[in-house]
């Protein structure tokens, strides 16, 4: 028989979150989403001022929330962080990410692999350090930030496209091992999204405003997406309301990839 429970859903109350790259963009929305569904949450980003002006406005905001300086490329700063935690996370976001515009003929060894050091190793470093934890307790959400980008050749982003598609790569790998234990893995993979991430990319242009009307168009909606609405599927995917979901990459990009 059907009952219907009327009480919110995607509450995280009683839940711990770390989300990487929390400093700024899409990461800041998802603390501060995660946060007013009631986890405590570790705003983390290399850029301290960057973690700490969010968390700041967090709790003023009422959240529960700590700003932690973590560089995901380095091991130290990772092994800080997994002590200054110091109890198991429930959920865990890397979000934290760089890129650059090119093709291949434009892009060099030294700037492939910076992409690649943070991109793709620094979410092996950070979920390898604290996944054991999880793993242990049988629970838990792993959320990578890959991108259209990690499903699709995206023209003049050829080291950013490798590196995503190697996220897509490792969240489906990550649940083929481990999430008959209880944890769950999943890839965001967002259109473009407003942020200063977005802006830096677009300056780079020879002509920013004829970039920033290409990078609308690609989305159906006609525009870009704004960080609140990753932040809402983070949400969903974080939520034990998603106890079915892993291994998948969830598409936030307006019908970019729709068709494809
Ligand atoms: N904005 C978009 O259009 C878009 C689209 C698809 C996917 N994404 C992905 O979403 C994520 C966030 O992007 P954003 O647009 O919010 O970018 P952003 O530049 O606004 O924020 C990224 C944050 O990551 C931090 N960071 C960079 N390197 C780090 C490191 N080594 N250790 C810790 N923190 C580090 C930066 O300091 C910054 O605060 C990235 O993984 C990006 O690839 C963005």
């Amino acid at each position: 028989m059907l009952v219907f429970r009327f009480v919110p859903m995607f509450s995280l109350s009683k839940k711990i979150a770390l989300v990487t790259g929390a400093g700024s963009g899409i990461g800041a929305a998802i603390a501060g989403a995660f946060a007013s569904a009631g986890a405590r949450v570790f705003v983390a980003d290399c850029d301290e001022a960057g973690a700490q002006a969010v968390a700041l406005k967090i709790t003023a905001a009422g959240g529960v929330a700590q700003a932690l300086r973590l560089d995901i490329t380095s091991e130290a700063d990772i092994a800080a962080a997994v002590a200054a935690i110091g109890v198991p996370l429930d959920l865990l976001v890397n979000n934290a990410g760089v890129g650059s515009v090119g093709t291949i003929l434009q892009t060099t060894l030294a700037e492939l692999n910076r992409l690649l050091g943070v991109n793709v190793n620094g979410t092996f470093l950070v979920t390898q350090a604290f996944l054991p934890a999880m793993l242990e307790r049988s629970r838990g959400s792993v959320i990578n930030l890959a991108s259209v980008a990690g499903v699709l050749g995206v023209r003049d982003r050829f080291a950013y496209t490798t590196t995503k598609f190697a996220i897509v790569g490792m969240t489906k790998a990550l649940a083929l091992d481990h999430s008959a234990s209880g944890v769950r893995f999943n890839a965001i993979c967002p259109c473009r999204v407003e942020t200063p991430w977005v802006a830096q990319r677009i300056a780079e242009y020879p002509d920013p405003p004829a970039a920033r009307r290409d990078m609308a168009s690609t989305q159906l909606a006609g525009r870009m997406a704004h960080p609140d609405e990753i932040a809402a599927a983070a949400l969903y995917l974080a939520s034990d309301e998603a106890a079915m979901v892993t291994g998948s990459t969830l598409m936030i990009d307006s019908g970019w990839t729709a068709g494809k």
